[in-house]
């Protein structure tokens, strides 16, 4: 994790500059990204649900003050993670969503107001919703052909799950043949496998008294238990159910969500008793206090209440923004904080030699979750907190990627306990730690740095990392494991190793394929994967260099300005003289701001890092930079709308124009492309006219967007 990120984690969304932002939204999409592999691939979470919607609301919330910094990887734009390569893949016609988070009764209360503003006035203004509990399994569907089981996917990435039809069928709670005469040719039931505490312990009994592994918690056994690839191991297992939505279907069979619920419960299904249908925010605020009441002796993990809008018309107009219906909300129970001891504070370096202190724990499982570390943040907040070493103290799964050490509890103090001395001197390499000093506000930072750059072996794993990383050359068969191996080994120590890897490996002793878990195969396949990358795309090159607060976006406008590499590094050469015109330029494109383009320049003018390029462009080749085609006829097009529409409210109308890449302005300039004019539209059209823009009836704009 580079400092400027570990920096900006800990500043409030709102607060953060520009920079900080897209230093964050980077690390966002990583480590989501990261927690999704864990989750959904390996089954083996680190983090507790609240922790990891922590983050996804953060990189929303950042998205929402900036969405030009939105990245092409944002975790907003996908679910989960990609299936396993073990079972068969298969694409959901209607994708497996996810549900945006409400955390307090002010967030049920907007998103109410949301639904309701987004119609007409009166159309949904005694709009109903049905509560019930969010049930803490993994989802799947299940595709009914003419009643009968032909096919059970799990969720995956949300687009493509896994084929567990044979492990689905041993489910007692599934039925293989629908009851009933009303059930439609073909549909597809969604809901989520759980397994209960009970069936949790015994199992866990079972397997220690076995000697083997224990498992974590229920969800992840449920989900460890259904993607076995000998279904005989998921019979064995207890495995629930409870259906709470639906995917394609040839027909419904009712127009509401608890018709449909019903319908599902009359043909077999376990539906959870504690749904009910809520008529105002009161009912329910109700509802999630009475089911957050039931929770301890529900006998299952359940983590919130999901409101859903009743009617199904109402449902389909509202539709979806990323990665959530806007029809839907998750009203998660708070964070869960549990009491344990410090034993030893260590500082961990990283990227850009940021020194972080993280408190190592006495094991405690918090909401499930086996915790050890927990974040301590930086060196004024240690001292802040009082934290010493053989402390007992509060901790919390919630903001953040490992927990927080919320409190300290003094009465537990032992005597002996000191009050801790952060180091001025890097772990890893011995150099100096120093606090930057902020050259505007003559403020120090609060994180301290080594400034050890590349001499010091934690910056040079984790710039290679991040050199080799997913946004970055991304080369297939070396990822940070690798990296780690190879540099311990001596075989990588800079980036340009990686592409004389191969000669290199010709010539020595200890050739690649005779390494323990090598072979000639996938040595050569891995030196393929290297040759392959040497043509690499220089907004990607750029962002490899792993530049202090330069994220793909930054790279991405740089290598859009300079197009190629040589004019770059010749304009940010020359820009070391403030007065450059070089410098003035840097600073006028738009995305760039000071702190970016001071930490280029200075980048730049550092012998250890010209050294390395020059290194690197005896082995790569940037390729200049081509920018993406546009996708509608109204991609990039600014559009007002004007007057009372007929088809659409406001509020749909400005989703869906931005839904095909335009942007809806609110005043009518000549830099305005389309006026889409209803009934009785008064000045806006009379100054589009005279302006000579193109004036549209709310037909016309359909048809051009294609919804015509
Ligand atoms: S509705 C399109 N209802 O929560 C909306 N989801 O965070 C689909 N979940 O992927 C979801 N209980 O795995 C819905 N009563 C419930 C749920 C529920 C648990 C899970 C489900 C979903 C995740 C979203």
């Amino acid at each position: 994790m580079s400092g400027a990120s570990n920096a900006a984690s800990r500043i409030p969304a709102n607060e953060l500059s520009k920079a900080q932002a897209e230093a964050e939204l980077e690390r966002l999409a990583a480590e989501i990204s990261r927690h999704d592999a864990l989750y959904y691939a390996k089954d083996a979470p680190e983090i507790s649900d609240a922790g990891y919607d922590a983050l996804r609301r953060r990189n929303d919330a950042i998205e929402a003050r900036f969405p030009e910094l939105v990245r092409p990887d944002s975790p907003s734009g996908r679910v989960g993670a990609a299936p396993s390569e073990q079972f068969a893949k298969i694409s959901h016609t209607v994708p497996m969503l996810s549900l945006g988070n409400a955390f307090s009764d002010e967030d049920v209360r907007e998103f109410v107001e949301r639904v309701r503003r987004f119609f007409k006035k009166g159309e949904a203004d005694s709009a109903r919703f049905v509560a019930e509990p969010k049930i803490d399994g993994l989802s799947v569907s299940l595709r009914y052909e003419k009643g009968e089981l032909k096919l059970g996917a799990t969720r995956g990435d949300g687009a493509t799950g896994e084929n567990v039809t044979a492990n689905v069928r041993t489910i007692g709670d599934i039925p293989g043949q629908l009851a009933g005469d009303n059930v439609p040719d073909l549909f597809e039931v969604r809901g989520e496998i759980f397994m209960t505490h009970a069936d949790f312990t015994e199992l866990n009994a079972a397997r220690e008294a076995a000697g083997k592994q224990t498992y974590v918690n229920p969800r992840n056994t449920a989900a460890g238990s259904l993607r076995q690839l000998d279904a005989s191991i998921t019979a064995a297992r207890k495995l629930h159910f409870f259906a709470y939505a639906w995917g394609e279907a040839s027909a419904l069979p009712a127009d509401t969500q608890m018709g449909v619920i019903e319908a599902m419960g009359a043909w077999g299904f376990p539906i959870n008793p504690l749904t009910r249908v809520c008529r105002s925010v009161e009912e329910m605020l109700a509802a999630h206090a009475e089911i957050e009441a039931a929770r301890a002796r529900l006998g299952y993990d359940i983590d919130g209440v999901v409101y859903k809008v009743d009617r199904l018309d109402l449902q389909e107009r509202l539709g979806f923004v990323s990665r959530a219906p806007r029809w839907a909300i998750a009203h998660k129970f708070p964070a869960e904080k549990a009491t344990t001891v410090v034993k030893d504070i260590e500082i961990q370096v990283g990227r850009t030699g940021a020194l972080t202190p993280v408190a190592k724990l006495e094991p405690i499982t918090v909401g499930g979750v086996v915790v050890r570390n927990a974040s301590l943040h930086n060196e004024d907040e240690i001292a802040r907190k009082d934290v010493r070493i053989g402390d007992t103290v509060v901790i919390q799964r919630a903001g953040d990627v490992i927990p927080q050490v919320l409190s300290v509890v003094l009465d537990k103090r032992p005597k002996a306990a000191n009050p801790f001395v952060f180091p001025k001197q890097c772990p890893a390499c011995g150099s100096r730690g120093v606090r930057e000093v902020n050259p505007k506000t003559g403020k120090e930072d609060v994180v301290r740095r080594c400034t050890g750059g590349l001499i010091c072996p934690a910056q040079a794993v984790e710039r290679l990392k991040h050199f080799v990383s997913r946004n970055a050359f991304d080369i297939e068969g070396l990822g940070a494991k690798q990296i780690e191996a190879f540099y311990e080994e001596g075989r990588v120590m800079r980036p340009a190793d990686i592409f004389t890897l191969e000669v290199r490996n010709a010539r020595t002793d200890k050739p690649l394929q005779e390494k323990e878990g090598w072979g000639e195969q996938s040595a050569a396949n891995l030196f393929a994967a290297i040759r392959e990358r040497r043509a690499i795309s220089l907004d990607r090159f750029i962002y490899a260099l792993g530049i202090r607060h330069v994220g793909v976006t930054t790279a991405r406008l740089l290598a859009k300005n300079y197009s190629a590499i040589e004019a770059l590094r010749a304009a940010m050469v020359a820009a070391s003289d403030h007065e450059s015109a070089e410098y003035a330029e840097l600073n006028a494109i738009d995305g760039i701001g000071q702190v970016m383009a001071d930490a280029l320049v200075e980048f730049f003018a550092e012998a250890h890092n010209i050294e390395a390029l020059d290194a690197l462009f005896a082995e790569v080749a940037p390729q200049p930079f081509v920018a993406e085609e546009t996708e509608s006829p109204v991609t990039g097009k600014t559009v007002v709308f004007t007057g009372s529409l007929e088809r659409l409210s406001r509020s749909e109308a400005k989703v869906m124009a931005e839904r095909y890449g335009a942007k809806v302005a609110g005043s009518v300039s000549a830099k305005t492309d389309y006026v889409v004019a209803g009934e009785a539209a008064g000045s806006k059209l009379k100054k589009a006219e005279e302006l000579g823009l193109r004036v549209l009836t709310e037909d016309e704009w359909l048809t051009l967007v294609g919804e015509g």
